[in-house]
């Protein structure tokens, strides 16, 4: 997934662009570029690498004008390089493109435009739309028109924006499948990828729907939709503040996201528990009406919205007594799976981008389900495209590693399992009551997790080299397991792993050797004892153990090396605390190892594609 920003105004776009992409880094920083239109030149500068090798190549150079666009890429199609790099011009240089997606259909067009004479200088697919948009610009169509005209041919999903030569106060943009919003300024008028790269500038945005067109200029927006009908756009009013978007004092992103944690708790608690402690979801349409009539859930997500979704699961079913699958959304699709009208299917997703999760629940909804998400960023693509959305109140989350997004997604099913449960007479008013106690401690006894964090950096400075990285649990831990094995592995690059403590014993126990480290998920009361039996198993194959347990059940250090207690609380809500050691463990190890923490390598934040 790449971040593309566009501008028309009365200023020169050069520093706002390069402003704006930085804050849009965290979606691919395989390389960056730049176009302005200035007094009839088009002037295009990329550099591959983060945009900070772009800022060396333009070093002191004003390149003046009105009106520019600007990318950053996450390699699809061609490996990281300047000439793959966008902007991407047409044949005769006269009009500048950048794009986010993949063009499915690029070989045929390339194919036909080869035969036409036009000839290619990248591996790409969107040189081919910038060619494409070129030719029928150079045969005389409106700027506005020849993009519209490219996209007509073209397939797959994409969101473009494109300045000419000779447009010294305009420029053109599009949006298929992928993100792109117009922001709307004074005297000035913007698109990006996401509200973080206008904060600075403007707050009101519109959500463009798929297949509109756009004209911009300083003082107009002009919008078509798929048939080509001027239409007008919800404006929206982005509440987040400029600094949320912001390293602050921290080091880096990631960092800042695990201690924000508590407040997106009690912000998404504040928006979604009565005083009187009773849930009433603020943004849900759902009636209880509609939700008597589902005989099952379906939770479908990626990556570590995926192990939210396999938490979700246990409370779900455990409270609201429903049969609750859970699937990756890359797998869902191509399983047939058994979906109908008494289907209720849960979407997580952070950035509300997620190609693989989009396409999910694209299918659900064919099929007749009713689709929730639960989603982070307002008026994402999933979250339009759904039936209802819960969003989550964590603010914007920049690290491409999910954090606070992962904790406040936890809440939200926490949540939903109440307010289910309570609808089908599942749950009763103690049990009830306990649940919402134990929700509204936590953002304190996340704090006292917090507390851990010297420790935990001592412990990574000393087995930051250690390549052998188990993750194992009982229950809901073996879902925390995961998610703990996913952030070592995406931001320190060790080759760690999670399984089931139970399974360990069918195979995988071969592996074991001294040098292993075992970090140990033990804080289920019930359960507490079998993970004891499994730690020792272990500890008799000289693994090195690390056990993460509820305060006062210190018969677990007779069988560890190291102990990190969370607060006491029931079972149910542990994850939204064991998390926390694990995100810091894999934070310090990182660092340790100079990672590049906040935009590892190979990855982006949101993957708009499949
Ligand atoms: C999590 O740390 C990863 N960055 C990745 O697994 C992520 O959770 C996944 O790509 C899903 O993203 P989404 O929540 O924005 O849909």
């Amino acid at each position: 997934m790449c971040g593309i920003v566009g501008y028309v105004g009365t200023e020169a776009p050069q520093g706002i662009i390069l402003e704006g992409l930085k804050k849009l880094e965290y979606r691919g920083y395989d390389s960056a570029g730049i176009a302005v239109v200035d007094n009839g030149e088009l002037k295009v500068r990329k550099h591959v690498g983060a945009i900070v090798n772009l800022e060396r190549m333009i070093g002191d150079e004003k390149l003046g004008g009105h009106v520019g666009i600007g990318h950053t890429r996450w390699a699809t199609h061609g490996a990281p390089s300047d000439i793959n790099s966008h902007p991407h011009l047409s044949a005769d240089g006269k009009v500048a493109l950048v794009h986010n997606g993949l063009v499915e259909n690029y070989t045929e067009i390339k194919q036909r435009l080869l035969e036409e004479g036009f000839s290619f200088r990248s591996e790409t697919d969107s040189e081919v739309a910038a060619v494409l948009v070129g030719k029928y610009y150079a045969e005389g169509l409106e700027l506005v028109e020849a993009l519209g005209r490219a996209v007509s041919e073209m397939e797959g999903t994409f969101a473009l924006a494109a300045v000419a030569y000779d447009r010294p106060d305009e420029f053109v943009a599009f949006r298929r499948n992928a993100p792109l919003i117009v922001g709307k300024g004074r005297g000035c008028n913007f698109v990006a990828s996401d509200f973080s790269a206008l904060l600075k500038y403007t707050k009101d945005v519109h959500l463009l729907e798929n297949d509109d067109l756009v004209l911009l200029r300083p003082d107009s927006v002009t919008i078509w939709d798929k048939d080509r009908k001027k239409v007008t756009r919800e404006t929206l009013h982005i509440s987040w503040d400029v600094n949320a978007a912001e390293k602050g004092d921290y080091e880096h992103f990631m960092l800042k996201e695990i201690y924000e944690q508590p407040q997106g708790i009690m912000e998404t608690l504040r928006r979604n528990l009565t005083d009187d402690g009773r849930v009433d979801i603020y943004d849900m349409k759902l009636t209880p009406e509609h939700f008597a009539q589902f005989n099952k859930v379906c939770i479908v997500a990626c990556g570590t919205a995926y192990h939210a979704g396999l938490v979700g699961r246990y409370i779900l079913e455990k409270i609201v007594k429903l049969p609750v699958e859970v699937d990756i959304a890359s797998e869902f699709r191509y399983r047939d799976p058994f979906v109908d009208e008494k289907t209720l299917f849960i979407a997580i997703s952070q950035s509300g981008e997620t190609a693989d999760t989009l396409e999910a629940l694209r299918e659900a909804k064919k099929k007749g389900a009713y689709v929730l998400s639960i989603v982070n960023v307002v008026g994402s693509t999933v979250a339009r495209e759904s039936d209802d959305v819960f969003y989550t109140w964590a603010g914007p989350e920049i690290a491409v590693a999910s954090t606070k997004a992962y904790t406040t997604q936890l809440l939200c099913l926490y949540l939903l399992a109440l307010y289910f449960a309570d609808l089908r007479g599942t749950i009763d008013a103690d049990h009830y009551r306990e649940m919402v106690d134990a929700l509204v401690a936590v953002p304190k006894q996340m704090e006292e997790v917090l507390e851990m964090r010297p420790a935990i950096e001592k412990l990574a400075k000393k087995l930051y080299d250690r390549d052998q990285v188990f993750f194992i649990g009982r229950g809901i831990d073996s879902s925390v397991a995961y998610e703990g094995s996913l952030k070592l592995k995406e931001i320190s690059y060790i080759n760690s792993f999670a399984i089931a403590a139970g399974e360990l014993k069918h195979g995988t126990i071969a592996l074991m050797e001294p040098k292993t480290i075992v970090i140990a998920l033990a804080t289920q009361d019930r359960l507490f004892d079998k993970m004891v039996s499994n730690i020792q198993e272990v500890k008799a194959r000289n693994a090195q153990i690390i056990s993460i347990a509820k305060e006062g059940n210190t018969k677990i250090e007779e069988h560890s090396d190291v102990t990190f207690y969370i607060p006491q609380c029931i079972d149910e809500v542990t994850p939204l605390l064991s998390v926390i050691p694990l995100q810091l463990y894999a934070y310090y190890v990182a660092k340790e190892k100079h990672c590049e923490i906040d935009r590892p390598r190979n990855l982006a934040k949101s993957v708009t594609v499949e």
